[in-house]
């Protein structure tokens, strides 16, 4: 089958999907609106958010001899092998955990450049979310090393292996390239990227951010031959209050912040939250259910693959809808005043997210205009600390993000669109 431009859920299956989540058409307060802000923070599936609550009512402490300790240690054991195995496709490692993600790039970055004594160098990419680039920064100033940065390709919106093999030396000794950027979407090849690195250093570290990437498609460290990666399990379907990153064992070895009595793979320090864990499992189930028709073992890390892959078609299919509409409605390419920034015809490695402009209208008001229409989007702008060098990368002012996820359909796309329409023809100059 031409997998080009997705595949499609069956309409009561996508229906049956978006039940599983809270709050999908409308919040409790202020009514009707369709959620496309998933890359600031994702629908919540209601079995991760009532699991997460579960485990927080009991008092006792994970880390006793009674019956119900055993139960929350036994899942914040079970969750930490998932989330490697399952999840990061890791057969060895250690997780780091934190209260957010940033705090997980900024522990994994700090680890190795302050414990590998060679290399005079590391090297990111200028659309980096704050806390990689920032991170990066921080600790080639801490460690007298040279902080390179690889322009993105304005065209697509990405960073291509070529580029970054020019700021690549035998003396560099990190690498940190997202993995999928959070305004255009674009999808990098982050195992050419490590592979090629590798040939010019051997030992150098490859670190790639997935924090956009992750609800999106599979994550696979050992293909792609990185030495970190991390989520935020808010944005994948999860809750808050918890981030994590797979380091791979040369990594989880170094001498890193861990209570001294504790063997060295272990990276958690304090007394873990095992409702974290367990609501990362019930998302983990729910992707291996998606995935159940396609695993032919049964193996749990096939059905979750499977489950992500087939997530990532029906938003293929969405994103395809979203830009190039039907008979009936028009898409984002042709609305008139309406812009597609970084826009790739081929959208086969590119993640469910539209970055757009409206004539006539700056980007603050028009999220603005588009709540007032029942319609939930965010502006990536220049004035703002987290987005000003990203979109000034991409050669943008800025952007509004448009960012569905899979259980949404082609209802939520067309009234995007129509709405959309409305608001172009409102400030048509
Ligand atoms: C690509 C990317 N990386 C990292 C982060 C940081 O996540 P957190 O706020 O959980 O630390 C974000 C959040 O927006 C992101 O989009």
């Amino acid at each position: 089958m031409n997998q080009e431009k997705g595949i499609l859920f069956e309409k009561s299956y996508q229906e049956s999907l978006k039940e599983k989540f809270f709050y999908a058409d409308a919040d409790p307060d202020h009514g009707k609106r369709i959620f496309l802000d998933n890359s600031g923070g994702s629908l919540r599936l209601k079995k991760a958010v009532e699991a997460k609550c579960a485990a927080e009512m009991f008092p006792d402490c994970p880390e006793r001899i009674h019956e119900r300790s055993l139960y929350l240690k036994g899942l914040v054991e079970e969750g930490t092998n998932e989330i490697l195995k399952i999840v990061f496709g890791a057969k060895s490692g250690a997780l780091i955990t934190e209260l957010t993600a940033s705090q997980t790039m900024f522990q994994a970055i700090g680890t190795i450049l302050e414990n590998v004594k060679e290399g005079t160098n590391a090297v990111t990419s200028a659309i980096e979310h704050p806390s990689a680039y920032d991170a990066m920064q921080y600790y080639c100033d801490k460690t007298g090393r040279d902080f390179r940065v690889v322009p993105a390709n304005k065209v697509t919106g990405g960073i291509d292996a070529d580029e970054v093999m020019k700021y690549v030396d035998k003396n560099t000794c990190a690498l940190s390239i997202m993995a999928a950027s959070n305004i255009s979407g674009n999808i990098m090849d982050i195992a050419e990227i490590a592979r090629r690195a590798k040939e010019i250093n051997p030992n150098i570290y490859i670190i790639s951010d997935a924090v956009q990437h992750a609800p999106h498609a599979i994550m696979d460290v050992e293909a792609l031959g990185v030495d970190v990666m991390n989520f935020a399990p808010y944005k994948f379907f999860g809750v808050r209050g918890c981030g994590f990153a797979y380091v791979s064992e040369r990594v989880a070895a170094m001498k890193h912040h861990k209570l001294l009595a504790k063997s060295q793979n272990v990276w958690e320090l304090g007394t873990s939250t095992p409702g974290n864990f367990d609501a990362m499992m019930e998302v983990i189930q729910y992707v291996c259910e998606i995935g159940k028709d396609a695993g032919k073992t049964g193996d749990k890390r096939e059905l979750f693959q499977a489950g992500m892959h087939r997530i990532h078609l029906q938003e293929r299919a969405l994103l395809s809808r979203m830009l190039d509409g039907t008979e009936e409605v028009p898409g984002l390419r042709q609305i008139e005043g309406v812009h597609v920034y970084v826009d790739t015809q081929d959208i086969t490695n590119r993640d469910l997210i539209a970055a757009i402009g409206i004539d006539g209208i700056g980007f603050t008001e028009c999220v603005a205009e588009y709540q007032k229409r029942g319609i939930t989007v965010y502006e990536r702008i220049n004035t703002s600390v987290y987005s000003k060098r990203i979109v000034e990368a991409l050669g943008l002012e800025g952007a509004i993000r448009v960012s569905p996820m899979h259980c949404q359909g082609e209802e939520d796309i067309d009234q995007f669109l129509r709405i959309t329409k409305n608001i172009a023809d409102k400030f048509k100059r």
